[in-house]
């Protein structure tokens, strides 16, 4: 977003409602050749996938906490064994990093969004969903908010995760690292599907997904400053949390919708469960796979 000043709330959202969306001047396409395409004056985004190469892109911008909202329609019908990428990462090996995958499935069976936080190169805090929808037919918009608090994951508005900042409990959380967005698709058919039972149908390839009105916008790298000095409408979302209603929200998709949590897996932690687990409030208990 480039708005040098925010006159107020109201203009700031109009303005974004224009600009928002332009890839030439957002992103910068990195792999797989004519694979990655921006058409449509700079509205629209493709990545494909064939037998030989998956295509990728990545924000121009770095931020240090941020906002990001990208509209996403997924590889349609058999789209087992691929898997499309919404992340923001900062660089190296302890790197930091916020992650949104979708792994793709058969058709007429669900995606898996597969979503994960990384802190100085250590995840293993994989929670994933079902959609209530059918993410391959439409557009569906799917959002990172990343402030000094906390990171909520949201599809079409409705929260599906809040990791919260527990510095506190001695849980990491990423607040050092300035971070880019990427967005991948590529072939994972070796885990992706069912544990990677079922292989991609390149019969079908090649596999396409399209990306349309994106908006990243958040405080640029260097010293921390004040939301009110990052730009766009930082001062308005860094101290966002959610509301009863939108707890309600989460609470409801996560009864229904996950199937998997780290926070329910006490197999995989044997020495006890990771502590921000016990802390963070409206996870779904018990159905561990
Ligand atoms: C694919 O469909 C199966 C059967 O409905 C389901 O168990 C699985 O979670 C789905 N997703 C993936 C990525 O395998
Ligand atoms: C584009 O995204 C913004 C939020 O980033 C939203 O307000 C707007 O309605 C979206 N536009 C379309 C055409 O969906
Ligand atoms: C909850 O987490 C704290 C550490 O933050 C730990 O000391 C305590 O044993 C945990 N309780 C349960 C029931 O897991």
């Amino acid at each position: 977003m480039r708005l040098a000043v925010v006159i107020s709330l109201t203009t700031a959202c109009m303005l974004i409602a224009v600009e928002a969306g332009n890839f030439y001047q957002d992103v910068d396409l990195t792999w797989g050749a004519d694979r990655a395409k921006i058409l449509d004056q700079g509205r629209l985004l493709t990545l494909s996938l064939d037998r030989s190469s998956g295509s990728g892109f990545q924000s121009k911008k770095e931020f240090l906490f941020s906002k990001i909202d990208i509209q996403l329609k997924l590889v349609p019908g058999n789209s087992a064994g691929t898997v499309t990428t919404f992340y923001l990462s900062s660089p190296g090996p302890a790197h930091d990093e916020i992650d949104f995958e979708f792994l793709g499935n058969v058709s007429g069976e669900p995606y898996t969004l597969h979503t994960n936080v990384f802190v100085d190169g250590e995840g293993n805090r994989e929670q994933q969903f079902h959609l209530w929808f059918d993410p391959s037919k439409d557009f569906h918009t799917y959002s990172i908010l990343w402030t000094p608090r906390r990171i909520i994951f949201t599809v079409d508005g409705v929260p599906v995760r809040d990791f919260k900042n527990l510095a506190k409990a001695r849980v990491a959380f990423p607040t050092k690292r300035p971070m880019r967005l990427y967005s991948s698709l590529w072939n994972a058919d070796d885990w992706a599907t069912r544990g990677g039972l079922v292989k991609a149908d390149w019969s079908k390839a090649p596999f396409v997904a399209s990306f349309r009105n994106f908006s990243g916008e958040g405080c640029p790298p260097g010293p921390p400053r004040p939301a009110a000095q990052c730009g766009g409408t930082a001062a308005a979302w860094m101290n966002q949390a959610l509301n009863a209603a939108s707890r309600r929200r989460m609470s409801w998709v996560r009864r229904r919708y996950m199937i998997y949590d780290y926070c329910a897996d006490r197999r995989r932690f044997p020495g006890g469960l990771p502590p921000e687990c016990n802390r963070t409030a409206h996870h779904r208990g018990g159905a561990a796979r």
